[in-house]
């Protein structure tokens, strides 16, 4: 494990709150790397992440498309989303990380924060974009700037594209898991924690593809219904932060405490919420096969020993749910134009290649599909070293 090339730590001088930033590596002088919001985050947490984004973006390397990988970094404020000191926090944290921000650090939306949040307060921090240190290695800035926007703008059935691909993703890494293990879709049953951004379009893109959602939970406690769920009624009734409105239930659901979703009769679960979800004591009562991670670090790694000892499989973080962040560069970079159909095609190609090659080296030496994916992300990253050269 490298010493990530930047990490610190701010103190808001109004709250007293606490930020933070880590700059795990830079490729061609730029990292990539949201920037969540949640009471009790901490420097340590954010590392993880920072490290998981530098092999989520190694992952995507193909030296055939325009997107070539950035470096990984992430950034974290210790504040609930919804305290009223909230939104001043977040303007006074950017305009602190402005200078790193406006020349390597390119950021946006993840837990707590909506890419429209963080676009208004980028604003009034005085920056051009929270992505703006990226335009220097574009051809046609102008160009690659409007593609975003307008795709930024595609709506697909009430929802934006940018909250749906990364569900699509995640659905897509399930969908390849059940094909290489011959398990038909309609006798799938799924479980998901969160029903924000992540979990809303996994629950959405599975339900599409014919797996039965039976089991959502989120900030509130659980919804269940055995005989699966009205996912669009469910979806259509959240609020901002992903909280469903009870009064959305139909009559055969039943509401039942937060932690019921992991015990769940279910073959895969998705926790698309918070990290550190699943741990060795709660793992226990787990019956499902598959564990796709649409969340970033929801499975403890002594909990995923003690899975693995038992047969099921956790499909990894860093591939599951990396499609967000890919897509936002394949679209600036023009491997994709501003198209939900040219989005999903591509994600859907991407991301069943990859958990495909994952799944298969895991197989092959015998390994988690984690181990298999950081060692396919080193071999990656030597090969963009070898083509860029080594920045940090
Ligand atoms: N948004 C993205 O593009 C993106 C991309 C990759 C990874 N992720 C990761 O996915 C996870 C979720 O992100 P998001 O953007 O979907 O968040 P979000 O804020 O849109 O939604 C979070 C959901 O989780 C629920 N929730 C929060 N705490 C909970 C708890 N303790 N128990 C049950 N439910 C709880 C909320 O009610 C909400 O439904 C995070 O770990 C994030 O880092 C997000």
């Amino acid at each position: 494990m490298t010493t990530p090339l930047l990490s610190l730590t701010w103190t808001d001088h109004i709250t007293g709150r606490q930020g933070f930033l880590v700059v795990d590596r830079l490729v061609r002088g730029v990292s990539s790397g949201g920037l969540r919001m949640r009471p009790g985050c901490t420097l340590d947490e954010v590392a993880g992440l920072a490290r998981g984004m530098s092999m989520k973006e190694a992952l995507h390397y193909n030296p055939e498309s325009r997107y070539v990988p950035l470096g990984g970094a992430k950034g974290g404020i210790d504040c609930d989303p919804r305290d009223p000191e909230a939104y001043g926090l977040l303007v006074r944290y950017l305009q602190t990380m402005r200078p790193y921000i406006e020349s390597f650090w390119t950021t946006g939306e993840d837990l707590g924060l909506a890419q429209d949040v963080v676009d208004r307060a980028a604003a009034e921090a005085g920056l051009v974009s929270s992505i703006q240190a990226v335009y220097p290695l574009l051809d046609d800035e102008a160009g690659a700037r409007r593609r975003l926007a307008d795709a930024f703008a595609v709506q697909v059935d009430g929802i934006g594209l940018d909250e749906l691909v990364g569900g699509c993703g995640v659905a897509e890494s399930v969908l390849m898991a059940l094909d290489r293990a011959g398990v038909p879709y309609w006798r799938t049953r799924v479980a998901v924690q969160g029903l924000g951004t992540m979990g809303g379009a996994t629950a959405r893109f599975l339900t599409r593809a014919g797996l039965t959602v039976v089991a959502v939970a989120d900030i509130k406690g659980t919804i269940a219904n055995p005989a699966g769920l009205d996912i669009e009624a469910l979806l259509a009734a959240r609020d901002a932060y992903g909280t469903v409105d009870r009064a959305a239930l139909r009559p055969g659901d039943r509401e039942l405490p937060g932690d019921a979703w992991l015990a769940a009769e279910a073959e895969v679960l998705v926790p698309a919420a918070v990290s550190y979800t699943i741990d060795a004591t709660n793992q226990e009562r787990i019956t499902a096969r598959w564990i796709a991670e649409a969340a970033n670090m929801p499975v403890r790694a002594e909990a995923e020993e003690l899975l693995a000892a038992r047969g099921v499989t956790v499909l990894p973080d860093v591939v599951v749910n990396s499609a967000t962040n890919a897509w936002w560069w394949w679209t600036l970079f023009g491997d994709i134009g501003a198209d939900a159909d040219e989005a999903f095609t591509h994600t859907r190609r991407s991301m069943r290649a990859l958990t495909d090659r994952t799944l298969a080296r895991a197989e092959t030496e015998g390994t988690t599909p984690r181990a298999a994916a950081h060692a396919l992300a080193a071999d990656r990253l030597l090969m963009i070293a070898e083509r860029f050269g080594q920045h940090r």
